[in-house]
């Protein structure tokens, strides 16, 4: 295992794109994401990678050898704006760094191994989240993604032509053998509890919505506060109904406004409509559902009290995801075999491994976030960590490798 190298490349991806404070900006299927792709593909054809393009632009590199379906391992390579340096990176130069070693090291195993790198993980530009995993594993039609419109208006379609990554291999692809991803946590829980690495055993449902709020435009100085129909005062209200919510629930429960936008959006007008997104998660389904009917009601009464009407658009949903309780057992083996505490948790981003989960046995390892933030360019995990956890990757697929599973994917123990 080179650090080194994993390392020296995790820096000269995060410089594809460069931000203020060191992260990266690669929104999916910008110039800056095709950059991006095109460093990897380079890093996978000099290993001598059989490199393959899908009709959505999920790039898969193979190391042809032995027989059988591939261990496949990957991440994403696309950032939301204000984007740090390792999430989804990591994954896959770490899968680039497990293939490069056994190379060298003269180990063969003996089914085939794969690096992938998925489109539009992150689901900042187009939606849904996880769109090029959902699409691999027959989720979502190629023609239904295709025609996915990103927040800055292009078709997804034409933005992979734009780029050159309409590739020809069809989708749904063949599954893996099995399927594990390193990812950073991105949450603060190990840290808390000085634990360096964790076995995942699922990830949280996923309810992403747009509102749209419509009431009337009007001069700031002269409407009297009676006769105001404020699409402003309308968003403001769902996100404190919503912080109110997460308090009530408790637990995993989890609700965010990341973006608003009002227009004319000028100082001296009452705004004519407001454009919010909610994303509310919850590892259990039935509260992630309560929350949802909670938000629908609480709609409807605010659009009555306030005189606006409100019309709601779904960008995503996805069930909570039980990853293989063997390849969590193998992954938590793997962790203590090289000398580490585990901790078993669920994810609260969500990953390209929540859709391989749904054709072969999946599941992913947890390194430390640095006071929990991601999402932003101060996300940092100590290199020793990211060396480490590599390592630990690398003993995974090979423990994988060498494991027959039955045909059903096993639940979670
Ligand atoms: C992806 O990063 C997500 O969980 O929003
Ligand atoms: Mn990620
Ligand atoms: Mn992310």
């Amino acid at each position: 295992m080179s650090g080194a190298r994993l390392l020296a490349r995790l820096d000269d991806l995060a410089q594809v794109g460069p931000i203020e404070g060191g992260g990266s900006c690669r929104l999916a299927l910008t110039d800056a994401d095709r950059d991006g792709r095109d460093l990897v593909i380079t890093w996978m054809r000099d290993l001598g990678l059989e490199v393959v393009i899908d009709s959505v632009g999920n790039v898969v590199g193979t190391w042809n050898v032995g027989s059988g379906s591939a261990v496949m391992t990957g991440s994403h390579i696309d950032t939301v704006r204000t984007g740090g340096r390792y999430d989804g990176n990591l994954g896959v130069l770490a899968g680039i760094e497990v293939i490069e070693t056994l190379m060298q090291a003269g180990l063969t195993p003996p089914r085939p191994l794969a690096v992938a790198f998925f489109t539009n993980e992150e689901g900042a530009r187009f939606q849904p989240d996880m769109l090029g995993s959902l699409v691999f594993v027959g989720g979502m039609t190629v023609e239904e993604a295709l025609d996915a419109r990103a927040i800055d208006g292009p078709r997804l379609g034409d933005e992979l032509r734009r780029i050159g990554y309409a590739g020809a291999h069809p989708c749904p692809s063949p599954s893996p053998h099995a399927f594990v991803e390193l990812h950073i946590e991105q949450g603060p829980r190990l840290e808390t509890d000085d634990i360096r690495f964790g076995s995942v055993t699922g990830v949280q449902g996923i309810s992403w919505q747009e509102v749209t709020i419509t009431g009337q435009s009007n001069h700031a100085g002269t409407t009297p506060m009676s006769l105001r129909h404020d699409p402003a005062l309308v968003s403001a209200r769902i996100v404190v109904f919503l912080r109110d919510l997460a308090s009530r629930y408790g637990g995993d429960q989890v609700c965010t406004v990341g973006k608003i936008d009002l227009v004319p959006n000028l100082v001296n007008v009452v705004p004519r409509s407001a454009t919010l997104t909610l994303d509310v998660r919850n590892t259990d389904e039935s509260i992630l559902r309560r929350a949802e009917a909670e938000i629908a009601t609480f709609l409807d009464q605010v659009a009555g009290d306030e005189g606006v009407t409100i019309e709601t658009r779904r960008l995503a949903r996805f069930e909570p995801v039980e990853f293989d309780g063997r390849v969590v057992d193998l992954i938590e083996d793997a962790i203590s075999h090289r000398g580490h505490s585990n901790m078993r948790l669920p994810s609260g981003a969500g990953h390209d491994a929540q859709m391989l989960a749904r054709v072969c046995p999946t599941a992913m390892i947890f390194t430390q976030s640095h006071l929990g933030i991601s999402h932003n360019p101060a996300e940092f995990t100590d290199p020793d960590d990211l060396v480490e956890g590599t390592d630990i990757l690398l003993e995974v697929m090979w423990r994988l490798a060498h494991t027959d599973f039955d045909a059903a994917p096993g639940g979670n123990s």
